[in-house]
């Protein structure tokens, strides 16, 4: 018996040994022409041209010789739909590096006058998603914004969020659009109607949104554009709608409907590079879509922009890419401050190395496929790098630069980028926000708290703005409370100049707060008010009740000097939350006690105490005699009687 359990303790260890041994083999990567996690890998292990090493950079001026390459899919008349792509990438501070991947798609012209026959008629969609179009039109949307965003932007090192901030929402998920409508009631039926479908496209839970999170927002938001706000019914009028969902986690699965979007499904082009694991592994990231409804004198066409963005720390991603589970740095590998005592057992670190080589697929473990193949302009990969940084595309065995260090991905050959710096800190100079604002709850009550708002100019100049703040309904603000501090001297009448105010209802309207504020050059102040928090029905609890609430981030449009955009962190507000564990409780001790009050009695009636003997002089099966006599017992306390157990066995 020893021996066979000693032989089977043998055999499992061995096994695990063997598994385990096989784990590592299948995830340490050796080779820097496979990468992890590709599903590509068919395409790239067959590709002789990838077994090269860095000795072999040849350094080759314009014109980039892929020109000549034969396409089957180049030709004009086959291919040549208005789709544009680019991949942006720009390395920030302390060894990040943002990623940008833009996508413009227009469609064809739309049929506006949509009569009798708009059922007759075929819609053609070419490049346009053909998703997105039947909602747009269904909810008489003329331009549709939805970001996605998470992470934490650091502003103070990596200056303006890109695009001037216009492209990226607070954390969470953020919609607004411009619907066309008769009413107001017409158009907040509409927009729960797209909220809904969008819902149900992006994986996403916008289906939640109500008129409890709904906002019209007054000053913010303002549409561009002039000739992108069109009317197609002289008795209607736009509606600007807008709501937020604080803190809705954002992961692969939305980036799959992204992908969805665009005509090459992130099969070919730059987004072939695009890994949900990458993308959301990262520090930062956002994924935004416009879309807007452009005319001119004749017709009309949407537009939209589609933008996955991300800030990855890149000794990280690498470390990451290369040893996908964490094992301590050979002994080899350390940098040890050398001016510090230092031996096998002891190290103090240097900072991070200064220098550093890195190509685009060891980042996002996979390679650009080419270039996208339907559009009429190649798609573009542009490094924004710093002065002392090479930024080189390899295409096959061969890398190449450009001046502007802007490529154009041309055939249907592999593509990656190669960037090498010797001083990580010389990065491409990044302008610096205009206004630094950070918001915070204050109080500890549980049945009221306040919301503190600070503002700081560092620049020399005026800056004017647009502060934006939709508020639940169960935070009940008390305007007159609001106040300002300051140590300049500061009085509410010197910073704010214009305010729009609408009170909450219960269960049915968010507050909804807009200031004009004008924040004087170099100074800081703070505005704070007094909230009180409202008690909420027993099911308005979430299941995660005692988590808190999410609180949206306020939104900061800077007017001038400059147009920016950006959001403050989002709030964790906690309510006076009921004791969901006493109805438990309470439900648990009644069973309890239900249960020894029915086994006691249920006991008393159906059993009787016999002496083994006793139960020895009877016979018959167990069973049998088991039910007989129950039945008996039954019969006996029906008839009031002494039950007479010997007497039946008798009988029997
Ligand atoms: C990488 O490329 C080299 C040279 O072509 C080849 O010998 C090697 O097998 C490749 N490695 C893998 C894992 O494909
Ligand atoms: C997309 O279109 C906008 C203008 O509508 C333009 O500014 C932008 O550069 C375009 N992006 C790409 C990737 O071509
Ligand atoms: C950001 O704003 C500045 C000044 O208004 C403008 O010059 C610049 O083109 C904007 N950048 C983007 C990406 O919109
Ligand atoms: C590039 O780096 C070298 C030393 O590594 C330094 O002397 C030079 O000033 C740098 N160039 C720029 C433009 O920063
Ligand atoms: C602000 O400072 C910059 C230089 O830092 C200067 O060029 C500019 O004229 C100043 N603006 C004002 C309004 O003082
Ligand atoms: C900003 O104000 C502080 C004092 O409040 C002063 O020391 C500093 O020099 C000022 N900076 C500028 C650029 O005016």
């Amino acid at each position: 018996m020893k021996a066979l359990l000693l032989l089977h303790t043998l055999l499992l260890v061995s096994f695990a040994e063997l598994s385990t041994l096989t784990v590592d083999d299948e995830l340490v990567i050796l080779d820097g022409n496979l990468s992890a996690g590709n599903s590509e890998d068919n395409c790239v292990v067959n590709d002789p041209s990838f077994g090269i090493k860095e000795e072999e950079v040849v350094e080759e001026q314009e014109p980039p010789p892929v020109s000549g390459h034969f396409n089957p899919f180049q030709k004009e008349s086959l291919m040549d739909y208005p789709f544009e792509e680019r991949l942006v990438l720009r390395p920030l501070p302390r060894n990040f590096l943002l990623a940008s991947f833009q996508f413009n798609i227009t469609s064809d012209e739309l049929s506006i006058d949509k009569g009798a026959s708009h059922f007759n008629s075929y819609a053609h969609n070419t490049v346009f998603p053909r998703s997105i179009s039947p909602i747009l039109e269904h909810t008489n949307t003329r331009q549709l914004h939805l970001r996605f965003t998470h992470g934490l932007w650091d502003a103070e090192s990596w200056g303006q969020l890109p695009h001037n901030g216009s492209k990226s929402g607070g954390t969470g998920v953020e919609i607004w659009a411009v619907l066309e409508s008769d009413s107001k009631q017409a158009a907040f039926a509409q927009w729960i109607s797209l909220a809904n479908s969008l819902s149900g496209l992006f994986c996403t839970s916008i289906n939640f949104i109500g008129s409890d999170k709904t906002s019209y927002p007054v000053f913010s938001f303002q549409p561009s554009g002039e000739n992108s706000l069109p009317l197609f019914n002289e008795n209607s009028k736009l509606y600007l709608v807008r709501a937020a969902l604080a803190n809705e986690p954002i992961c692969t699965e939305n980036l799959t409907p992204f992908l969805k979007l665009l005509p090459t499904k992130g099969k070919s082009g730059v987004a072939s590079l695009l890994d949900g694991h990458k993308v959301f592994d990262s520090h930062w990231h956002s994924l935004s879509i416009d879309i807007e409804t452009r005319c001119d004198d004749t017709s009309c066409k949407y537009h939209m922009e589609e933008f996955v963005e991300m800030v990855v720390h890149v000794p990280n991603a690498l470390d990451r890419a290369e040893k996908p589970i964490p094992k301590p740095v050979e002994e080899h590998e350390l940098r040890c401050d050398e001016s510090k005592p230092h031996d096998v057992f002891e190290c103090f670190p240097l900072p991070e190395s200064t220098d550093r080589e890195f190509e685009l697929s060891k980042l996002f473990g996979r390679y650009i496929l080419g270039t996208n193949l339907v559009s009429r302009s190649p798609s573009r990969v542009c490094a924004e790098v710093g002065p002392n940084w090479s930024a080189l595309v390899k295409v096959g065995n061969t890398y190449f630069s450009t001046d502007d260090n802007c490529f154009e991905i041309k055939g249907d050959e592999l593509h990656d980028l190669y960037l090498q710096t010797s001083d990580t800190a010389q990065v491409a100079s990044s302008e610096d926000v205009p206004i630094y604002v950070s918001r915070s709850l204050t109080g500890y009550g549980q049945d009221g708290g306040g919301l503190r708002t600070v503002f700081k100019n560092p620049s020399n100049e005026t800056v004017s703005l647009v502060y934006f703040e939709s508020l639940p309904w169960f935070m009940r603000l008390y305007l007159s409370s609001l106040k300002i501090e300051s140590e300049d001297g500061l009085q509410l009448d010197d910073v704010i100049t214009n305010t729009f105010y609408l009170p909450a209802i219960d269960r049915q309207r968010p507050t909804h707060l807009e200031y004009n504020l004008k924040v004087p050059p170099n100074s800081t102040f703070a505005l704070s008010y007094q909230f009180d928090k409202a008690l909420l029905k027993y099911a308005e609890y979430p299941p995660d009740a005692n988590h808190g609430f999410d609180i949206e981030s306020a939104v900061v449009t800077v007017l001038s000097p400059l147009k920016y955009e950006m959001r403050t962190a989002t709030l964790l507000l906690s309510l006076s939350t009921p004791d969901f564990s006493m109805p438990y409780n309470v439900i648990i001790l009644t069973s309890t006690i239900m249960g020894l009050a029915f086994g006691t009695i249920f006991n008393l009636m159906v059993k009787k105490l016999v002496t083994v003997e006793e139960a020895d002089k009877s016979n018959g099966s167990v069973g049998s005699r088991i039910i007989f006599k129950f039945r008996e017992r039954i019969k006996a306390i029906f008839k009031k009687k002494v039950p007479l157990f010997d007497e039946s066995k008798k009988n029997q």
